[in-house]
């Protein structure tokens, strides 16, 4: 069975999910012998992908099947970019930065069902149990300072989320969405740059949402009770095809403060504890400014900060 008759059978049923197609309607689509289709659906429900094959009906994929595919992907995206898909990583971002550069092109994104070394901001690991959804995405720099690329991505989460789920998730400046005040969402971005000219030649955008399960207390998921609404492959087609249309800055600062939950809260900057203050707006950058008790307002560029309850 080779694996691009196995893709072209699932990218079929992903078109047509909870539908039946014939036997006899995949073979002459896709120009195959029915034998070959059905081995292609056996393989597919060997994989895990959720196929009823009924007599004189045929084959339908359910609507709750959700195993991390090419194809199921692809279903969803506005235009075509490159999708790896793994069962198992040590981390996406590591795997993507490798792509890069090994010559990747801008928009491929690496997916995985698992990481076994998911990694975090400030070198804290990220837990990536089995059924959550960890992927990277290689970009051109596409703003023209990191925090922007990183807002961005914040918004693409948040509006994803909102499209897909009908929930209402918010940003912690920088880069957090949460869903109340427990976080939902991480996001790593790295920069590869040239050594020769020192110029960034590519962004790596990390992205782990908690579906159906938190890891810990101060987590939040997708999906905490019941069954799922939507795939895991759709939430992250979704968020791929915001990324891949960046709006020009003023519009994404727009969006970017519209779902921004700290203004107006008092903030500390992580291992500084001396900088302390109201986060009271954002500027051109997304940089935040913060008024000190003395009133001096100051800028902070990048870095994390917590929420400080008096
Ligand atoms: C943070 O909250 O500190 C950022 C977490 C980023 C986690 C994602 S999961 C996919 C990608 N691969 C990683 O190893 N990290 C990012």
């Amino acid at each position: 069975m080779n694996n691009s008759t196995k893709h072209r059978v699932l990218a079929l049923l992903e078109q047509q999910r909870d539908k039946y197609l014939s036997g006899q309607a995949i073979a002459a689509q896709l120009q195959l012998s029915r034998n070959a289709v059905w081995k292609a659906i056996k393989q597919l429900q060997s994989e895990g992908h959720s196929i009823t094959a009924v007599q004189n009906r045929g084959y339908c994929l359910a609507n709750a099947s959700d195993i991390l595919s090419v194809a199921g992907i692809a279903a969803h995206l506005a235009q075509p970019c490159h999708v790896h898909i793994h069962s198992n990583l040590e981390s996406t971002n590591q795997t993507a930065k490798q792509l890069a550069v090994a010559g990747a092109q801008h928009g491929t994104i690496v997916v995985t069902n698992e990481q076994t070394a998911g990694r975090g901001r400030y070198t804290r690991s990220f837990a990536s149990p089995a059924g959550g959804i960890y992927f990277s995405m290689i970009l051109q720099p596409n703003y023209s300072v990191p925090t922007l690329v990183t807002a961005h991505a914040a918004v693409a989460v948040c509006q994803a989320v909102e499209q897909l789920c009908g929930l209402q998730p918010t940003i912690k400046w920088v880069n957090d969405v949460l869903l109340g005040n427990k976080k939902l969402c991480g996001i790593l971005t790295e920069a590869i740059t040239d050594f020769e000219t020192g110029q960034i030649s590519w962004i790596v955008v990390g992205i782990g949402i908690n579906f159906t399960q938190t890891p810990h207390e101060h987590a939040a998921c997708l999906f905490p009770h019941g069954e799922p609404t939507v795939t895991r492959n759709a939430i992250i087609a979704e968020i791929v095809n915001h990324l891949l249309t960046p709006p020009p800055q003023r519009e994404l600062l727009a969006a970017y403060e519209l779902h921004l939950s700290t203004l107006g809260e008092t903030v500390r900057m992580r291992d500084e504890l001396d900088i302390l203050g109201k986060a009271i707006a954002i500027d051109e950058n997304a940089a935040l400014l913060v008024r000190r008790p003395s009133g001096e307002i100051i800028t902070l560029n990048s870095g994390e900060v917590s929420i400080v309850t008096l």
